[in-house]
């Protein structure tokens, strides 16, 4: 066996947690064709290989389009369960013993689908997924931030109801001209409520962006901040507290934030001494789950066993699992 082999071969073996991931970024083709059928909703695709030749993307922007879209096949609370359940199968080809999940529920609520329908799903696939498979989750519930801070308020007062099934919020969409400092009343009353925060910041958006998280958002993680190298008091700042960034390589590569996984700055994260992991973000339309973000980015960037030891390790130190727990999979690796 190369050297590579063996990378490649613990990476698969490994057991693995993920923190960035849409739910509804994990729709595949099929499904979102199936669904289409089963629930009358129509798609401007006749095939799903005409879906999947409909993914190349410029930015963010030109992917979230095609996203809500896809989205729009969501109807049922079986709907959201049969997506759910079709990613923790996912899961467990990877051994991913872990994952925290993200929801959009405005990009339902709009289309007239209740909260709880789209809740309820995902969480009862969660709890099948406990159940049958040992597989631990989390839920996050993401804001809109092309949209006003002030209709989230509802969105958060729902969520209040189910504190027992979401353990924080999130802030995605389009990153650029919607700054942190927009949703800084929405997330204290959050963070009033007991959830914790984390942000989009830094994937398309300037390192101000990713300050302005940590200082007015109190999050707790950032998600992507891959631009936080532009600003060296920032690295600084993050290195020193410890700051988890969750960064996803295939997709910062499909949405043309680097020209090629090889110039990705994931190793330069690494060197400078920065809490950074691997995730998929959404799988389904960036060309890869959790082992293939972590093998395609090794093989580019040359990473070693000791490197992907360290990003594994990052997931779970900076994941919202109990220390005990965490400390049990961390003894693992
Ligand atoms: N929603 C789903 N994927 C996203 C991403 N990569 N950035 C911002 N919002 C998103
Ligand atoms: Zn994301």
């Amino acid at each position: 066996m190369n050297n590579f082999e063996s990378i490649e071969n613990f990476i698969r073996k490994v057991p693995k947690s993920e923190l960035h991931l849409h739910i509804e970024g994990s729709l595949e083709p099929e499904l979102m064709f199936k669904l289409s059928k089963r629930n009358k909703v129509e798609i401007p695709f006749k095939s799903v290989e005409e879906i999947r030749s409909a993914y190349n993307f410029t930015d963010l922007d030109s992917f979230l389009k095609i996203y809500y879209e896809g989205s729009n096949v969501l109807i049922s609370e079986e709907d959201f369960f049969d997506l759910t359940w079709e990613y923790i199968l996912r899961c467990k080809q990877d051994n991913i013993v872990h994952a925290e999940i993200f929801f959009d529920p405005q990009s339902h609520t709009e289309r007239g689908i209740e909260f709880n329908t789209v809740l309820s799903g995902i969480h009862k696939a969660l709890e099948k997924a406990n159940f049958e498979l040992g597989i631990t989750s989390k839920i996050i519930m993401c804001f809109l931030r092309h949209l006003d801070e002030e209709p989230c308020f509802q969105v958060l007062k729902e969520a209040t109801k189910h504190k027992d099934k979401i353990i924080g919020v999130g802030l995605d969409s389009s990153e650029k001209g919607n700054p942190p400092q927009k949703f800084k009343n929405l997330f204290e009353a959050a963070i009033k409520e007991g959830f914790l925060t984390v942000a989009h910041a830094g994937e398309e958006g300037p390192p101000e962006y990713i300050w302005d998280s940590l200082n007015l958002l109190k999050v707790k993680r950032i998600d992507h901040g891959v631009q936080c190298l532009k600003d060296d008091k920032l690295v600084e700042k993050l290195s020193q507290n410890n700051i988890p960034l969750t960064v996803c390589p295939l997709s910062n590569v499909k949405l043309c934030v680097f020209d090629k996984l090889e110039n990705h700055n994931l190793k330069k994260m690494l060197d400078k001494g920065l809490r950074v992991m691997v995730n998929s973000d959404d799988p389904a339309y960036f060309g890869g789950y959790l082992n293939t973000n972590l093998i395609e980015t090794a093989k580019a960037l040359k990473l070693n066993l000791e490197d992907i030891k360290t990003l594994i390790q990052n997931s779970f130190k900076s994941s919202f699992l109990d220390e005990k727990t965490k400390n049990n999979w961390l003894n693992k690796i």
